[in-house]
């Protein structure tokens, strides 16, 4: 179950012990209290994914990481195909985490087939054009909602275009398009 609390900046229950305190820049505040079916949370290589049928939680173990992702999704925010920012803040414990709303499904497109990326790579050219370089691009991190339309997510390896030197790892299905 979730709240939805439009008004408040910051929401706290302070008998619940380590509480999720989400801090939104936008219009909605999102409060976690216990997941229902259908949501569900695991370890990912980063950190803990919190999967919701509207949002999804990701929470961080490394600071440097989770700014480097916050500060592209703001750049890109609009942006076809990137998955859009809900909101960012930090736990009780200073975890941070952000917030973004769910794709859809991990296309597990393959890695060694170009042919694959047919309908990824001109995302990939719009987030290009934008300033950015993902190079972490793998089918784990390319989601389906179902309705045809893909977003790129994981953006914590990205790099500024202009510090991208010798060969683009994003540039390998692009090249072939
Ligand atoms: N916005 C989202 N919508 C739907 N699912 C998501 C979203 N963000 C993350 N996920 C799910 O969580 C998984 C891991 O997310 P992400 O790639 O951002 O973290 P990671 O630490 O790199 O994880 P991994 O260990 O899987 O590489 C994704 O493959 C996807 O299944
Ligand atoms: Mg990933
Ligand atoms: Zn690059």
């Amino acid at each position: 179950m979730f709240l939805i609390l439009p008004c408040l900046i910051e929401f706290t229950i302070p008998y619940v012990p380590d509480p999720y305190v989400f801090r939104f820049d936008g219009r909605f505040r999102f409060l976690s209290l216990s997941l229902v079916k259908d949501c569900w949370t695991r370890k990912s290589r980063q950190g803990v994914i919190t999967h919701t049928s509207y949002f999804v939680v990701k929470e961080f173990n490394d600071d440097i990481i989770w700014k480097k992702e916050l500060q592209v999704l703001e750049e890109l925010r609009g942006l076809r195909g990137v998955a859009r920012l809900l909101g960012s803040g930090r736990r009780m414990n200073g975890g941070p985490f952000i917030v973004t709303e769910n794709a859809g499904e991990p296309t597990n497109k393959d890695v060694e087939e170009p042919s694959d990326w047919y309908d990824v790579a001109p995302l990939i050219g719009e987030i290009h054009a934008r300033g950015w370089h993902h190079h972490d691009l793998h089918g784990g991190n390319v989601l389906n909602n179902g309705k045809g339309n893909l977003t790129v997510i994981d953006f914590g390896n990205a790099v500024r275009a202009a510090d991208c030197v010798g060969d683009c790892p994003d540039n390998l299905w692009m090249d072939d398009i």
